[in-house]
């Protein structure tokens, strides 16, 4: 599962959802993302049987690479053991809100009710199918307050999904330092 969302990262975007929030949002920045993450809730149109959807999810880490770009980091539990995927993703410059995960293809990532809560989201065409993605990560918490959960359902319709989709993933400590023994 972890894969497969990795793999949507790759697709390419681009509707900016200009909406009406209860929490102000602000378009994040490298320096500002730093740190651990979880996943409070995501959704997306995946085409995955339910029971995988709904599997659990690692927490991830956003670092600085050496060339300065802003790296996604999870751990993720595989038969062989915890293996790391990395992915850098630079600030697309001249597109606030963006960030480029190679030639074409963009993650949009707003931070929410300050810099502890933000939605990242992916909107974009691969070999004619267009697929969406968004995801409430909130920084050592995986849990949210009301407000930032309606949000995100406003989020995810905004974008054409349909709330009822929104997956609340079971917590993936199984790759967890301190789990390991
Ligand atoms: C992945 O696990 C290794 C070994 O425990 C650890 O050093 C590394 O920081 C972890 N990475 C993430 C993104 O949690
Ligand atoms: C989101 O906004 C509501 C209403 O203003 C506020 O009560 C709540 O604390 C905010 N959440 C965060 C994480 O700032
Ligand atoms: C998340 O925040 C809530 C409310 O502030 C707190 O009760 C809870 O312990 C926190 N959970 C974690 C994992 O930090
Ligand atoms: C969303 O899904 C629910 C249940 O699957 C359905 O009843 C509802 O009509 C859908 N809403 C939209 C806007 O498609």
């Amino acid at each position: 599962m972890a894969t497969m969302m990795l793999f949507l990262l790759t697709i390419s975007l681009t509707v900016h959802s200009v909406g009406c929030f209860i929490n102000h949002s602000e378009c994040a920045k490298t320096d500002k993302l730093l740190g651990n993450w979880y996943i409070i809730r995501w959704a997306g149109n995946l085409p995955l049987p339910e029971a995988k959807l709904r599997s659990p999810l690692p927490p991830f880490v956003l670092a600085k690479n050496k060339i300065g770009y802003l790296e996604f980091r999870m751990n993720i539990s595989k038969p062989i053991g915890c293996v790391e995927f990395k992915m850098a993703m630079n600030e697309a410059k001249d597109f606030p809100c963006y960030f480029t995960l190679w030639m074409w293809h963009y993650v949009s990532i707003k931070f929410f009710g300050g810099e502890n809560f933000g939605i990242a989201s992916l909107n974009g065409i691969t070999n004619n199918v267009h697929q969406m993605m968004a995801m409430l990560m909130g920084r050592r918490n995986y849990t949210a307050d009301t407000t930032l959960l309606l949000d995100f359902e406003d989020f995810v319709n905004q974008m054409g999904m349909n709330k009822t989709s929104i997956i609340n993933p079971p917590y993936d400590d199984s790759c967890e330092p301190d789990k390991k023994s």
